[in-house]
């Protein structure tokens, strides 16, 4: 297939998942030292960690009949394919083929590599648009950047829904006051509101024009080498030091129809408030939070079939519309890289 004929429009890229772009793949515990095989982006990519704790992702294919390597073994600065036996380095090339005498195989790059790190308990890989492409630098709102001042949980979950749905409910702060009316920290405040945009360092803030720091009020999309969503939820003291309740949120496509959140949860807590915050969020809150994303993915998940094609989209919705349009954007000029590139192999 060529690159031409992947996309038939922008949408069908975008609903693939936009490149250009760093992406949480997995939380940093779940990769060990088996080899782990994730679909993210539509493609199979074996994640492994070499016998130093470094990281690497690779296509999920063996260059020699195509088993998956995620099925083999971590053979410490390689992996072995189930099958017959082939090792591969972390660059994608071709160590030793055991089972016959100067294969010429071995010493050749066969296979794509991804620029991978791990940052704040989460693994990261970069998706590019094009071979070649170089990845920027990878920065995180200060919330998480700053681990003196702040403490975090990273959670994370599979959603069975395109990760496109997933960015837009966070997007959408009204829904707090509706879906999550029941909660333990949005039942307060006003169930209208005026909306409005407001351009950031990084992004842009949407946020309701009359009430702050009572509910789920505003929201920020930022881009730091990777696509980040932040908001905060007042708390009441009942739930302990460190005020406001920070949100960081990510999304990675697994495929058309599912995605991964991130969603790492953060209070500004520092020494024996600190502790006493973790032990609380574990014992008392985190439940409660599972709860809350719970009812996000329901909803998502149970969205009618091709629902953004049948919206009447109102005030509320200009904070996703924004996000869409700069998406959308981002992923013409991609389209046009990718459709260049083909036409330039062709001739
Ligand atoms: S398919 Fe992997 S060694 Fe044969
Ligand atoms: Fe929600």
């Amino acid at each position: 297939m060529t690159a031409e004929t992947q996309f038939d429009s922008v949408q069908a890229y975008l609903d693939s998942g936009l490149r250009d772009n760093w992406y949480p793949v997995l939380s940093s515990w779940e990769v060990s030292s088996n080899p782990v095989g994730i679909t993210r982006l539509g493609q199979q990519i074996v994640v492994w960690r070499d016998r130093d704790g470094q990281l690497h992702a690779l296509e999920d294919r063996c260059p020699h009949r195509g088993a998956r390597l995620s099925l083999g073994w971590n053979l410490g600065d390689r992996v072995a394919c189930w099958y017959h036996g082939v090792e591969v380095d972390g660059q994608g090339e071709v160590k030793d083929v055991p089972a016959v005498d100067r294969c010429p195989l071995v010493g050749q790059k066969c296979l794509r590599s991804y620029p991978i790190q791990e940052a704040h308990g989460a693994v990261f890989v970069w998706f590019g648009v094009l071979a070649g492409d170089e990845p920027p630098a990878l920065s995180f709102p200060e919330e998480l950047a700053d681990g003196e001042q702040y403490s975090h949980f990273l959670c994370t979950a599979a959603w069975k829904c395109n990760y496109q749905y997933a960015l837009e409910n966070v997007m959408d702060p009204m829904h707090g006051s509706y879906l999550h009316s029941a909660s333990h920290s949005m039942a307060e405040g006003d169930r209208k509101a005026d909306m409005l945009l407001e351009p950031t360092e990084n992004g842009f803030m949407f946020r309701k024009s009359g009430q702050m720091g009572v509910n789920f009020d505003w929201v920020e999309y930022g881009h730091t080498g990777a696509a980040w969503l932040r908001l905060s939820i007042p708390y009441r003291k009942r739930f302990g030091p460190g005020g406001h309740f920070w949100i960081i949120g990510m999304v990675v496509p697994e495929d058309n129809d599912n995605c991964r959140v991130f969603f790492w949860r953060i209070r500004r807590v520092q020494g024996w408030q600190r502790d006493m915050w973790r032990f609380m969020y574990r014992n008392r809150l985190e439940q409660l939070h599972w709860d809350v994303l719970e009812q996000d993915r329901i909803v998502l998940e149970n969205l009618a079939p091709q629902a953004r094609d049948h919206e009447y989209l109102y005030q509320h919705d200009v904070g996703l519309s924004r996000l869409r349009r700069m998406m959308q954007k981002e992923a013409k000029q991609h389209l046009a890289r990718i459709n260049a590139a083909a036409t330039e192999n062709r001739q």
